[in-house]
């Protein structure tokens, strides 16, 4: 009985949250934010290799690529901002934008100098200030 209430409620979950995606199609941003997301997750899987040190700096050279072009682009919730405030909240988001491409640079000349060991410290960094952000600029789920 439990697990077909289980079921039931898992059903439930996964229609209501393929909906919501059909209702918000993925902005630009968003688009390159999968790009970055991918790279990002390649290189926390093997920046500790060196014998891969050059997909890994093909995937941060990826990675800043995204992030360069994200800077020229607005978070969806800058609408939800009064208009006086957006131009401010525009200008607060590209400089978070530039201190990550400054972040994930301080990673490449890691990976650059045969510092493996160090990279982890710096995708800790990274998943830290992507928190942060994504507090500050990322609509966040209704509670
Ligand atoms: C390692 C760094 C980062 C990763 C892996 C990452 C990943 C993601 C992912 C997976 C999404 C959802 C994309 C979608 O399906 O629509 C997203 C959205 C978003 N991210 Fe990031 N992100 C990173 C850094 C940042 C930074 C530095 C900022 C801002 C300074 C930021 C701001 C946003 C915003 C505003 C959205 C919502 C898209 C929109 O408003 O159109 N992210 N991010």
């Amino acid at each position: 009985m439990k697990n077909r209430l289980l079921i039931a409620l898992t059903a439930l979950a996964l229609s209501a949250s393929s909906a919501f995606c059909a209702d918000e199609p993925k902005t630009e941003l968003g688009e390159k934010m999968t790009a970055i997301s991918t790279a990002f997750r390649a290189i926390g899987r093997q920046a500790a290799d060196a014998t891969k040190n050059a997909d890994t700096l093909a995937k941060i050279a990826s990675m800043k690529t995204a992030l360069e072009a994200s800077s020229h682009l607005k978070p969806a919730t800058t609408a939800d901002k009064p208009a006086a405030e957006q131009a401010a909240y525009v200008a607060k988001f590209q400089s978070e934008i530039k201190a990550m491409i400054a972040l994930v640079g301080k990673l490449e000349e890691a990976i650059k100098g045969g510092h493996n060991d160090a990279a982890a410290k710096i995708i800790d960094e990274v998943k830290a200030e992507q928190s942060k952000d994504h507090k500050e600029f990322r609509k966040q789920a209704a509670k």
